[in-house]
């Protein structure tokens, strides 16, 4: 009864002043009975924004009426406005641009229609809340809805379709976006995330023009090597940190993606998020319905900051795996070993984590394989027993050493891929995707596992689940995807193999699923030979991701700060390794912006570097909560000067961690002070430099041990960083 009450009550803030009846648009007298034609309203907000739909009572159709800040009142959104901004346009009949849907039917009609049937509001929380509206064809037996998750505190939106068909036989559908979104703006800028292997994020941004800008990924798996599937797009002007009307857009989708930016002639923008329809046409069964992945979205306007700041606490509360508990700190071996170590070599290993003070030691790829042994990459991957020369007493050894340690063990794998040298691949030739009738194409010396296929999903399955069954004491896994398909053909999908790109992510998604039942908060990285995967489909599984194999600090401070616009620093993994010739402070101190780890021949470190990380780890785990939790700001940006300054403050705004990157210098460099955000400028704040190196010429800070107001600290600034490149600071402020 209580459920009925509200949702009448939620029904009646819907459809202020719809008391005229509103006859479903399938309906026979649909046309008899429309003599009065009535507009409805259905909002979508959040805490300060507004999406607003409407259905046109003289079509049925259902257009974008609004999009932006707060409306106080939406009378006026009424019979006016967005008449040509269909919320979810299709094929066939009258739409002269991109379609959000096209398919064919069991008759051959290659045409779509959808006019609204029915909406209704699901309260999951006080803070979440779904919309879903009901489209259907009049004429055929396929019903669409679009669904609106509005997350109200963070300001963020998720929106996914599903299409249910009802018809005789199969349908193909030829384009399914989970987002169709209509800007009506004098200019419109696209801020993309471009990059390779070692070279992720690089931010580019550009003014869209007339005709279609696509954003892309054809790659299958490994899918964002070359892109990440999110974007900024600035209406009327740039937009910067604090200024600026913009939406920001991700696509929860680890397989191929598409945003696509269509400017048409009257200087109207619609964008298309969803899947990337790219050869792949999708067979669906009568009865079954497609769902979309989510385009997931916040609208600002007050720039990027915000836009970051509200995905981050969105990814901490719903986004990503336990988001809100503890990470853990650790010691990788890849960068120090690589596939050359045995027992002893780990096990001092182990001892190194517990004199650094981390938490977790991570071991890394090579351990695995028999009659391929593991040796280097070419050979071995499929075949998941503990190599026997390399670790004779197998990994319940180590996990038993790590524990009388005190400290946590964790283990690479690789599980959806294969090496031809494997008795994996010997065994299982029809579980892998290569063409028949070509030869077989490698990268990285090895071919992706067909996991459409339910056996397949059922090994990899076990991969994890077996292990973690035999030891129970792993406390971590690092779930790697080193290759992208090419000359792939799915032996199981038959005559679907347009199904393909598809069908992989949800068999993945299907694996990760169950395994999440079984293990709902192991910790778990999301690594893709660096980040070749990192998207919010995936995260709902992994608690944090690896961003690149790029570990030179002076690149990470690009690579890390390109990701932070859209994920939250306790997700980013950073660690500390020999790669780039900066000192261990700068290394430091740039891992230290995200979650923190190591990657160095711990015991080459000399007895004062030794004494330096203990006590950086030591100064991390103090601050981890607001680094990891705080909000953050980009105070400035290392593409627009020759350094990097950014903070976190936590929500009391009473402790703030500041890192300043001087990155380069040119002859009489000198940099203005820094002007701190997010303070209460009513506060004092104490200010003082950690991670400092004794002698060293980190600290500039004139004012290092004084109390500043935080008007002060935001109005006119400190003076951080001494110019001299490679170099930087820490700064801890507490109220
Ligand atoms: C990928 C990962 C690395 C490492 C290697 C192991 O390249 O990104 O971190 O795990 O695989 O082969």
């Amino acid at each position: 009864m209580k459920k009925l009450l509200t949702l009448l009550f939620i029904l009646n803030i819907i459809f202020p002043g719809a008391n005229g009846i509103f006859v479903p648009a399938n309906s026979p007298d649909r046309k008899q009975t429309m003599n009065s034609p009535q507009d409805i309203l259905i909002p979508v907000g959040t805490k300060n924004t507004d999406l607003i739909f409407r259905v046109n009572g003289s079509d049925g159709r259902l257009y974008q009426a609004y999009f932006g800040m707060k409306l106080a009142n939406t009378e006026n959104l009424m019979g006016s406005g967005g008449q040509d901004h269909l919320a979810y346009a299709t094929f066939g009949t009258d739409n002269l641009f991109e379609p959000a849907v096209r398919m064919t039917h069991n008759d051959g009609n290659p045409s779509l229609d959808l006019v609204y049937l029915s909406n209704n509001v699901e309260k999951l929380s006080d803070n979440v809340i779904v919309t879903n509206i009901l489209l259907k064809d009049p004429v055929y037996a396929i019903e669409v809805t679009l669904h609106f998750k509005s997350y109200i505190a963070e300001d963020v939106i998720e929106q996914w379709v599903e299409i249910v068909q009802k018809e005789t036989n199969p349908v193909t559908l030829f384009n399914y976006a989970s987002s169709m979104m209509h800007f009506d703006a004098d200019k419109y800028w696209l801020t993309q995330f471009h990059g390779d292997w070692a070279e992720e994020m690089k931010i580019q941004e550009s003014e869209l023009t007339s005709g279609i800008k696509i954003l892309d990924t054809k790659l299958g798996t490994r899918a964002h090597m070359y892109q990440t599937p999110v974007f900024f797009l600035s209406l009327n002007n740039k937009s910067d940190e604090n200024t600026g009307e913009l939406i920001a857009g991700t696509l929860g989708w680890s397989g191929n993606f598409r945003f696509l930016f269509e400017v048409d002639e009257k200087g109207s923008l619609r964008v298309i998020s969803g899947i990337n329809p790219f050869a792949s046409e999708y067979s669906v069964q009568p009865g079954k319905t497609f769902k979309t992945p989510s385009f997931i979205f916040t609208y600002s306007n007050h720039g990027k900051g915000l836009a970051s700041r509200n995905l981050h606490h969105w990814a901490e509360n719903y986004g990503i795996m336990d988001g809100n508990k503890p990470r853990l700190t650790l010691l990788n071996n890849w960068e120090t070993t690589y596939f050359d170590f045995n027992e002893k070599k780990l096990t001092s290993l182990l001892d190194d984590t517990k004199k650094m003070g981390l938490d977790l030691f991570l071991l890394d790829d090579g351990w695995f394989a028999n009659k391929y042994p593991r040796n280097d990459d070419r050979a071995g991957l499929g075949d998941w027993q503990e190599n026997k020369a390399k670790l004779p007493d197998g990994l319940g050894y180590l996990v038993k050493e790590a524990d009388s340690r005190g400290v946590k063990f964790g283990i690479w794998i690789e599980p959806e891929m294969v090496n031809p040298k494997s008795e994996l691949y010997e065994n299982h030739p029809d579980w892998i995707l290569k063409l028949p009738n070509r030869q077989e194409t490698y990268f990285r010396n090895q071919l992706v596992l067909d996991l459409t296929n339910p056996k397949v999903q059922e090994f990899v399955y076990n991969i994890v689940d077996g292990m973690l069954t035999r030891f129970p004491g792993i406390g971590f896994i690092k779930w790697d995807c080193n290759r992208m398909m090419t000359s792939a053909y799915s032996v199981y999908l038959k005559d679907k193999q347009s199904n393909l790109y598809v069908d992989y992510v949800n068999s993945l998604y299907n694996i990760l699923d169950r395994l999440r039942k079984k293990y709902p908060h192991f910790p778990i990285m999301l690594c893709s030979g660096g980040g070749g995967r990192v998207d919010y489909g995936a995260l709902r599984y992994f608690t944090e991701f690896w961003p690149s194999d790029d570990t030179d600090p002076l690149e990470r401070v690009y690579i890390q700060w390109g990701y932070s616009f859209f994920f939250p620093s306790f997700a980013v993994c950073n660690h500390v390794t020999s790669w780039g010739k900066q000192s261990l402070k700068f290394k430091t101190d740039v891992a230290m912006m995200g979650k923190m780890g190591y990657d160095i021949p711990v015991n080459e470190l000399s007895e004062k570097e030794l004494k330096f990380s203990q006590e950086a780890i030591a100064n991390y785990k103090r601050l981890c909560d607001v680094i990891w939790h705080g909000d953050l700001y980009r105070l400035i940006s290392p593409y627009d000067e020759n350094r990097a300054v950014l903070m976190y403050v936590n929500s009391s705004k009473s402790k703030a961690v500041l890192f300043s990157y001087t990155l380069n210098s040119r002859y009489n460099q000198t940099f203005n002070p820094v002007k701190m955000q997010g303070l209460d400028p009513l506060k004092t704040y104490t200010i003082k430099e950690i991670n400092t190196v004794p002698g060293g010429r980190q600290s500039q800070i004139a004012e290092t041990e004084r109390s500043y107001t935080g008007e002060y600290l935001m109005k006119i600034g400190l003076n951080i960083g001494n110019g001299t490149p490679l170099t930087s600071n820490v700064l801890e402020i507490t109220e």
